[in-house]
């Protein structure tokens, strides 16, 4: 008889975003007439831009002839779109990254699963809480966490709590740990780190030999000039970060699919010999192993993105949702309802009113005024008592859902 990985079986119940899913259809059936709208997971909802429509129907009719068809690509992704990464992405902030350093894939959420794959299973894991459940989650299913306690943490990792009291910024721990996953801006809470506070950072990982997961999928929401895009604009981070990004938000590519691994070649871990390993190498057996590669036709799209057209067309996506992102924190304001983030990311997280729990508030709001968002303590247990909204919709939408809301809950 086939064994399983008993670790999926330590897992809390269901992955977040399927479950709100589940409990919305459930009440769609119910209530066929509602008019729901989702503001809960964060998934874009406006067109592709021009210019990545462009360049990927050009590639298509490329690979209609035999002089411009390609087959398997490489597996680290396309040199032109590295380079094109690289340059705009990196070294114009002043961050000393190579094109040769950069990892194409179909999702920072892949990438952010599957770089546990090159560590051990020894090491000691740190996480904000709360948190994108991802990071825990590939975790458990990695066998490094043990079983949840009742609120539904695991022993095995170490929590760090982000809350209003601490401004939604995590103590650097005391204790020793070896990795240690951070989100700036933030998902779930908005909030951003400072280049003094990423400094601190850096300064423990190279202090006790450990690995920052830098996870920067919301970097191009951030419009105050004084913060940081990529952990790389800190010294010393060369040494200690791998950094994740994506083409879905800014660009509208959650159902095209195309994101990027930063890992410098300077980054070494240890192996059981005692020795210093790189860890790019090991990366790029992992990737050139167990990955193929990104369709031509959308890395073609993602080059796109740093043509003139592209940035002016990404700029105005960002632009367009984080207006929404105003909109939703000047109503629920208005309305007495507690709001922080939204400012430099695409996440408003609110106060839930009148100490509801955050289910029940996520309850309350799809059966009353039929809007979706996310219960923070979803996001682990210090996100009880708070909700996230996101501000991936129609303008249309997004106005509705706080007329509804600020009607209802107007104090
Ligand atoms: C979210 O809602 O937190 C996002 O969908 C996360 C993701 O991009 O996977």
């Amino acid at each position: 008889m086939a064994t399983i990985n008993d670790n999926y079986l330590k897992l809390k119940a269901g992955y977040l975003f399927p479950e709100i899913a589940r409990r919305v259809n459930t009440f769609a059936e119910a209530n066929p007439d509602a008019k729901v709208i989702r503001l809960g997971i964060g998934d874009v909802t406006e067109p592709l831009p021009e210019a990545c429509r462009t360049a990927m129907i050009k590639a298509v009719e490329e690979m209609g002839v035999r002089e411009g068809f390609k087959g398997y690509g490489p597996e680290q992704g396309y040199a032109w779109l590295r380079d094109a990464i690289a340059q705009n992405d990196f070294q114009s902030r002043g961050c000393n990254i190579d094109a040769s350093e950069i990892f194409i894939s179909d999702g920072s959420k892949c990438d952010n699963g599957n770089i546990l794959d090159i560590f051990g299973n020894n090491n000691k894991i740190a996480v904000t809480d709360p948190v994108y459940p991802v990071y825990v989650d590939t975790n458990v299913m990695a066998g490094h966490t043990g079983d949840a306690n009742e609120a539904g943490e695991y022993g095995g990792l170490v929590y760090l709590p982000v809350t209003a009291e601490n401004n939604f910024t995590a103590q650097i721990p005391t204790e020793k740990v070896d990795l240690i996953y951070l989100c700036f801006p933030n998902n779930p809470t908005g909030a951003t780190a400072t280049k003094e506070h990423l400094q601190e950072w850096v300064k423990y990982a190279k202090a006790n030999g450990a690995i920052i997961f830098f996870d920067a999928a919301y970097e191009a929401f951030i419009s105050d000039p004084s913060l940081p895009h990529s952990i790389y604009e800190i010294e010393g981070a060369r040494d200690c970060a791998i950094e994740f990004r994506s083409f879905s938000k800014n660009a509208g590519f959650t159902g095209t699919r195309c994101a990027l691994t930063v890992v410098p070649k300077t980054l070494t871990g240890k192996a059981a010999d005692g020795s210093d390993v790189e860890l790019w190498k090991l990366w790029n057996r992992r990737q050139s192993t167990k990955f193929n590669g990104v369709s031509y036709i959308i890395q073609r799209g993602a080059e796109a993105v740093y043509s003139d057209a592209g940035k002016a067309q990404t700029k105005a996506l960002v632009s367009f949702y984080m207006e929404n992102a105003k909109i939703i924190r000047e109503r629920l304001t208005a309305a007495s309802i507690q709001v922080y983030g939204g400012v430099n990311a695409p996440y408003v997280w609110l106060k839930t009113p009148n100490n509801l729990s955050s289910w029940d508030f996520f309850d309350k709001l799809l059966n009353t005024v039929n809007v979706v968002g996310t219960p923070g303590s979803g996001f682990g247990a210090a996100g009880e008592g708070y909700f996230r909204i996101s501000a991936f919709n129609s303008r249309e939408n997004v106005e509705e859902a706080m007329r509804r809301i600020t009607e209802k809950f107007k104090v």
